[in-house]
């Protein structure tokens, strides 16, 4: 094949592909190859363009044995690292390397290990702390009724604890699902917040909380999941609860459907603020995440499992509607949801 009929059919790969010739220069390089490795190396010795020492004794290989190599090359991608597999074959007295991209594999591989880390070390902890109280109880405290009754209370605790994270995880999963199917009921948000703040009565007034709920609109009916915007509601107030405490109040509000910009279609704002620590700056961003909690000890001592927000994430996105959370330290805390008052198609 005359180069010119190798070039064209390389640069119809969706692949960068690369062609080394006898003479051990770069024959021919389709676009893709670019980004990896650059551009002009159409004549440079082979050595100079490929650099990385692995790909090189791959090629020495296959130029000696004939057999096909694989091995990984690991470039950057302006900040981000990236993994290619490379694969090198003997192709007519030329040796022909091309890359495969294995970088959102990778992620993933890395996000699922990250994963199953963070579940069990949530898991152990109160497993740990159970077994230790078993253990007293079948032994030392065995006799002692009054340090019996303690134990139990923080074993049920700790048993909770563990019950929670289950049914997150599970909630998470089962959100992360149907996050691209669209939600077909019509919800009335003035209703649904209204039992929301009903139901978290106990807890708040156990927290000296007071709970206000300001309508300046009532009779917005949006599309959505009435089951998950309950669970986005119930921990927005009930993180404003826990964590804002301090404030004495926290107030729930939904303004009127009006045009928001990000969206570009009409939508309703419903806001939780309390009057608590507030968060720092830099962990705003990242309350999203998985199991991301500001203050671990402090979040893990009022039951806190750091899935809530990512939960709710999920939803809204579900609803194709927004997420906006300001604070200021010392001030307080003011989440608000967005959500588009016609279906998106
Ligand atoms: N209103 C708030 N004021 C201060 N910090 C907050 C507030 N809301 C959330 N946070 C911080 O964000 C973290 C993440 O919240 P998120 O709801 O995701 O998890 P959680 O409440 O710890 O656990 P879960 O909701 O799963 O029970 C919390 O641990 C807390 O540190
Ligand atoms: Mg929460």
């Amino acid at each position: 094949m005359s180069v010119e009929q190798i070039v064209s059919v390389i640069h119809a790969l969706p692949m960068a592909v690369l062609l080394i010739g006898r003479d051990e220069r770069v024959r021919a390089a389709n676009p893709c190859v670019d980004a990896i490795l650059g551009t002009d190396l159409v004549g440079k010795h082979y050595i100079t363009a490929l650099r990385q020492p692995a790909v090189i004794a791959a090629i020495g290989e296959t130029q000696r044995s004939g057999a096909a190599q694989v091995v990984r090359y690991n470039g950057r991608s302006g900040p981000k690292d990236t993994v290619y597999k490379v694969s090198v074959a003997a192709a007519d007295g030329d040796i022909l390397l091309t890359f495969e991209d294995q970088t959102a594999a990778e992620e993933a591989g890395q996000m699922r290990r990250d994963f199953v880390a963070n579940v069990s070390h949530e898991l152990r902890t109160p497993l740990t702390a159970l077994l230790g109280f078993i253990e007293t109880l079948t032994g030392a405290a065995r006799d002692d009724p009054a340090a019996r009754d303690r134990f139990l209370g923080i074993m049920a605790h700790e048993a909770n604890r563990m019950t929670r994270l289950v049914d997150d995880l599970m909630s998470l999963s089962r959100v992360e699902e149907d996050e691209r199917v669209r939600p077909r009921e019509h919800v009335d948000l003035a209703a649904l917040l209204s039992s929301v703040i009903k139901g978290l009565e106990p807890q708040a007034s156990a927290a000296g909380v007071t709970v206000t709920l300001d309508l300046m609109t009532s009779d917005e009916i949006v599309p959505g999941d009435a089951g998950q915007l309950v669970q986005v509601f119930t921990n927005l107030v009930e993180n404003a609860i826990k964590y804002g405490a301090s404030g004495g109040e926290v107030s729930v509000s939904l303004m009127p459907r009006e045009m928001h910009q990000r969206l570009r279609r009409e939508a309703v704002q419903v806001s939780v603020a309390d009057r608590g620590d507030g968060i720092p700056e830099h962990h705003i961003a990242r309350l999203t995440e998985r199991f991301y909690r500001v203050d671990n000890h402090r979040s893990r001592e009022v039951g806190g499992t750091g899935l809530g927000l990512a939960i709710v994430k999920h939803i809204i996105n579900r609803h194709r509607g927004r997420l906006l959370i300001e604070s200021a330290e010392g001030e307080g805390t003011k989440v608000s949801v967005f959500l588009p008052v016609s279906a998106v198609s």
